[in-house]
């Protein structure tokens, strides 16, 4: 159950609380680089642990996913591919320990789970020329390699990660993207998807515009001349994010839809859309590590869509599933499946 946060929690925007002093613009920065740190856990690195431990019970592709795995690996003995599997799991864990990849969330195929919407964007690569699809947050990028091997042209496709540095005290040199390519046996050659290493938040590499109401007036970049996504506003038919928005508190929730609605071409039937954590209602729910997470509740969370695109110009799509107790033994996770396309 979703629920206010007690008050012995630690306060989400503590820091910027305590720095009333700045002036009015440091504060509202502060605020928000607070609340890019509120992650509940996942931005945790838990005192001097740099394994994944004993969590090898959380390795349960399903039938679909195995069989994804192996023909992308080339490996089809189950035993040799779980090696493979852990050891690609153990560098990725001293990059950025996140429960993904504590938890195997770096096998687990999600662009599928919301047919309408996926089905809809493979449609896209089939018929409109150029449609462009990027998956923001793709750390291993194994949803861009699923919607690549059904059908979405290759070069359509962008793909983006923090990486290298956002919780990495070991400074281990290897970063999501790369390991993707050793986890799935790929090179930059044979899966040629253009990738952006950058901060979605950081207005060097996106900013923060309107969402579009027209064709853009000049075409859209080269995707492999691109060192940012600025240049793309209103220039993506089709944007995905998984296991992202949870990450971030209730004003960079906000914030991050605000920038990836800024990237949608006015295109009727293009689309944002994707998953995370979310709870019935919407408040902050209590993570495995005693940190609380800000969850909005499929209300809220269509509210906020409506509040970012004009009235009646979006279809706005939400499922909630229970997905157990994966926090803490006593709350209930729900997955928010979700999707915004234009009219
Ligand atoms: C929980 S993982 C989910 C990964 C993948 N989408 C999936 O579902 O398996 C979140 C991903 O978002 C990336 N990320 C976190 N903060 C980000 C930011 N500010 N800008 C871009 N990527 C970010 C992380 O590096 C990580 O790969």
């Amino acid at each position: 159950m979703s629920h206010s946060k007690p008050e012995n929690a630690q306060p989400e925007h503590a820091q910027a609380e305590h720095e009333s002093q700045k002036p009015v613009s440091s504060l509202e920065q502060a605020k928000l680089e607070d609340e890019k740190k509120s992650d509940p856990e996942a931005t945790k690195l838990p005192s001097s642990r740099t394994e994944p431990g004993d969590e090898c019970c959380h390795y349960q592709p399903d039938p679909d996913e195995l069989a994804f795995l192996k023909q992308q690996t080339r490996i089809q003995d189950e035993e040799e591919l779980k090696v493979h599997v852990f050891a690609v799991q153990k560098k990725a864990y001293k990059v950025c320990p996140y429960p993904c990849i504590r938890r195997f969330g770096f096998v687990r195929i999600k662009i599928i789970k919301n047919p309408a919407a996926y089905n809809h964007v493979l449609e896209l690569g089939r018929t409109l020329p150029g449609a462009l699809f990027l998956d923001v947050g793709c750390c291993f990028g194994i949803d861009l390699r699923r919607l690549a091997n059904d059908g979405f042209p290759v070069q359509n496709m962008l793909a983006c990660d923090i990486r290298k540095g956002f919780v990495n005290p070991l400074r281990i040199s290897d970063d999501f993207w790369d390991l993707g390519h050793e986890l799935f046996r790929s090179t930059a050659e044979s899966f040629p998807v253009a990738f952006l290493a950058g901060d979605v938040f950081d207005p060097a590499f996106l900013t923060l515009q309107a969402p579009a109401t027209e064709a853009p007036q000049s075409p859209a970049p080269n995707l492999d001349s691109l060192a940012s996504l600025e240049g793309l506003q209103g220039h993506l038919s089709a944007i995905h994010s998984a296991s992202l928005f949870h990450l971030f508190g209730e004003v960079n929730q906000l914030q991050l839809a605000r920038k990836l609605a800024g990237l949608l071409s006015a295109r009727p039937g293009s689309i944002i859309f994707g998953c995370h954590g979310a709870q019935p209602t919407k408040g902050h729910v209590l993570g495995s590590r005693g940190k609380y997470m800000f969850c909005h509740s499929s209300e809220t969370w269509r509210e906020m869509w409506e509040g970012i695109f004009e009235q009646g110009s979006v279809e706005i799509a939400t499922h909630m599933k229970n997905v157990g107790k994966l926090l803490n033994p006593t709350t209930d996770f729900y997955m928010l499946f979700w999707s915004v396309k234009r009219l």
